[in-house]
Parts: C-alpha cells; structure tokens; sequence
C-alpha cells in the first residue's frame, strides 16, 4: 500500500519526503487554509510538488461541471502531472469524464459509500477517496466501505485506485492496509505516530549504552596495558 501526506503544511510534507516512504501528496482546500495566506495558493502547490515530486492532488473549488473543467486545466497549465481532486457530485462526475476523455488523472473525493466509489470509478476517476474518519465520527465504520469496495473491486476486476482517506490514527493504517486500499492518505502527525513503537526506542537506548560500556571496558584495558 502506498502511503501520501494529506497536508498543505510545507515543513511536515518536508519531513514526511525526507523519510523516503512517500509515494504522493494530497491536498485539500481545509490543509489549505490552514497555512500562511501570505503565500499564494499556486505557489505553495508548486513548492509542494517539488518537495515530493510523485503522485499530488489538488481540489477544485468549483461545484458546476464546467467551473471545475476551468479550473482544472488552470491547475494542469501550473503543472502537468496534477491530479485533480473533484467532489462527488453530479457536476463532478460529468467533469471527471470529461477530464478521463482527455486522459486527466481525477482523485473523486468526499465518497462515504461503495455505490458512490463505483460510480466515480465508472466516470473514468483515476483514484476513489473513500473517507474513513468522518464515517467514524458518526458512528459509522468508515472501514466497511473499504472493504466493501475492495470486494468489489476484486469481483468486477475494476481499475482504479481505492484511496483511504479521513484516516485519524495509526489504527486506520493498519485496518486499510488488511482491507486492501492501494493507497492510504495519511496526516503528517499520523505518520509519525506508525513508525513508532517504544520497543524500538528502548531497544536502541540498550544497543547504545552497551555499546559505550564495552567501549570505556576497551579504553581501560588499553590503559593498562
Ligand atoms: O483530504 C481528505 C481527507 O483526508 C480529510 O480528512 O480528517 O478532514 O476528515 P479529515
């Protein structure tokens, strides 16, 4: 499964490339707007980009069909590898054929159903964004639409991407990875909490103390002889 940073943030996106585990960046105009409104949108995206070079996802605004086209080649003259990210709605989905006709990628996002993820896998999407978190959040288990839809997936042998998304622990990793997303859109914060485990820490806090002591054994023996 490959891993992307949901963030706008440029310091953490930096850390989280700097690791060597990211496949991709993905962004949403609520990251956005959690950033310095001194730099302007496009050249953060770009800056983004250029930090971590694969797979980036940048979301249109617009709600109608040809609003979200405009935009989206506004986006594609910024750089040509975006992927746009488009709502799942009925303006989106006419937008995300259009754009698969022209062979765009386009991450449909705000999916919370199987059925919703079919129907943007059958408008051309490159990417489903199924949103883990926010089912979660209303006591329903984000993770049953991912498995749902892998199953579905695998039973009509369909191709596009199933992106886990609204992913709020390391938990949510570990569940969409048995479920079978490709790809799983993680914050910064959550990255960092899976790669941790206290074991590790102590583990290498012993290697390093005995690795010293044997050392200062060494530095002795030296003395005296
Ligand atoms: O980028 C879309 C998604 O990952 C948002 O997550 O935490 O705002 O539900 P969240």
């Amino acid at each position: 499964m490959q891993i992307y940073v949901d963030s706008a943030n440029l310091d953490d996106i930096k850390h989280a490339a700097s690791l060597g585990i990211l496949s991709g960046v993905t962004t949403n105009p609520s990251l956005l707007a959690k950033e310095d409104p001194s730099v302007d949108v496009r050249e953060r995206i770009l800056e983004i980009h250029r930090i971590v070079g694969g797979h980036c996802s940048v979301e249109v605004v617009s709600t109608d069909k040809d609003g979200m086209l405009r935009e989206a080649d506004e986006i594609l003259e910024w750089f040509p590898q975006a992927t746009i990210k488009i709502p799942m709605i009925a303006d989106g989905l006419a937008a995300t054929s259009e754009l698969a006709k022209r062979n765009v990628p386009v991450n449909m996002t705000l999916i919370f159903s199987a059925t919703q993820a079919l129907a943007a896998n059958n408008a051309g999407a490159a990417y489903v964004s199924v949103f883990l978190g926010r089912l979660d959040d209303i006591a329903t288990p984000g993770i049953d639409v991912i498995s749902d839809t892998r199953e579905i997936w695998e039973k009509q042998g369909l191709e596009s991407k199933i992106l886990a998304a609204s992913l709020r622990h390391p938990l949510h990793l570990l569940q969409v990875a048995k479920a079978g997303a490709h790809i799983a859109t993680t914050p910064y914060k959550v990255i960092i909490q899976s790669l941790k485990h206290p074991l590790t820490d102590a583990g290498l806090d012993k290697f390093l103390a005995d690795y010293h002591k044997m050392q200062a054994e060494i530095a002795e023996l030296r003395k005296q002889a």
